[in-house]
């Protein structure tokens, strides 16, 4: 049989265990950030980001605070008011600490919630009228995009003039306004071209199933849904190459779904049209 003086000592040490493994793991999650030198997020390259990401890192930063506070009382209570043989004590209700936990999260999450839908209402605002418009298609398992012509006007599309090959985009050959339209395989040979500083309205289509038009640098995601065009604004403030992905699961192939956005400035941009609708 222990004596209680080798039980009391065994605890103790399972206890400096666990502290020494927390702290463990505290560090190992501090080295590799430090490592990283920077934060997960890519850079942004959109104006909306900015406040997209005050919210994340906002809200990263409250809940970080609770899960520490939250945590660090569950094991000191568990420590403070552990076993030694005795009577358990019990008590009904203690109003000024029900008051205060109920309270704090309640003005906390009420807060975040109002700021999350204001951002929200701002990001699905209607696009300012001087915005360049182009349509963006995902399909199994790539993306397309299409730019009006010189008419600036978008073609009617009716599905049974659908070929994969000659008319990928369903274009109405009956529509003078189709004539003209720059169809391009931003997956593969093509790029999405955007003008830097300029807001964008990308409306989105879906050719099969549901995917998801993703651009992490520009903290972009909105659903393509078959049957529906739903669209998204935003302004780019960098100019260069960025990726698109699919962040919505498509099927086997999903994982390749990517597709290419190059920013430039006006000038660039007007010399690419000119030249690639030649
Ligand atoms: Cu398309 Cu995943």
């Amino acid at each position: 049989m222990p004596t209680n003086d080798t039980t009391s000592g065994t605890r103790r040490s399972a206890a400096l265990l666990g502290i020494a493994l927390a702290l463990l793991i505290v560090a190992a999650v501090v080295t590799t950030l430090a490592a990283r030198s920077r934060w997960w997020l890519p850079p942004l390259a959109s104006a909306q980001g900015r406040s997209i990401d005050q919210l994340f890192i906002a809200t990263f930063g409250i809940i970080s605070v609770a899960f520490v506070l939250v945590h660090g009382l569950l094991a000191l209570f568990v420590w403070l008011y552990r076993d030694r043989g005795q009577r358990a004590s019990y008590w009904h209700e203690n109003r000024a600490l029900e008051l205060t936990y109920t309270i704090i999260p309640a003005i906390v999450m009420t807060g975040l919630t109002l700021s999350a839908a204001g951002l929200w209402s701002r990001i699905h605002s209607a696009p300012p009228p001087q915005a360049l418009v182009v349509e963006v298609r995902g399909e199994q398992f790539g993306w397309k995009a299409r730019y009006p012509g010189p008419d600036g006007k978008f073609g009617r599309i009716d599905p049974r003039h659908y070929s994969a090959r000659e008319n990928p985009w369903a274009l109405d050959p009956a529509d003078p306004a189709a004539q003209d339209d720059l169809v391009l395989d931003i997956s593969t040979t093509g790029e999405l071209h955007l003008v830097v500083d300029r807001p964008v309205e990308v409306r989105i289509r879906a050719k099969d199933v549901l995917h998801s038009f993703f651009i992490p640098a520009f903290r972009v995601k909105q659903d393509a849904v078959p049957g529906m065009v739903t669209s998204i604004w935003f302004t780019p403030t960098q100019t260069g190459p960025y990726e698109i992905a699919c962040a919505e699961l498509c099927g086997p192939l999903h994982y390749i779904m990517r597709g290419k956005v190059v920013v430039q400035t006006q000038e660039e941009y007007d010399a690419w049209l000119a030249q690639t609708r030649s």
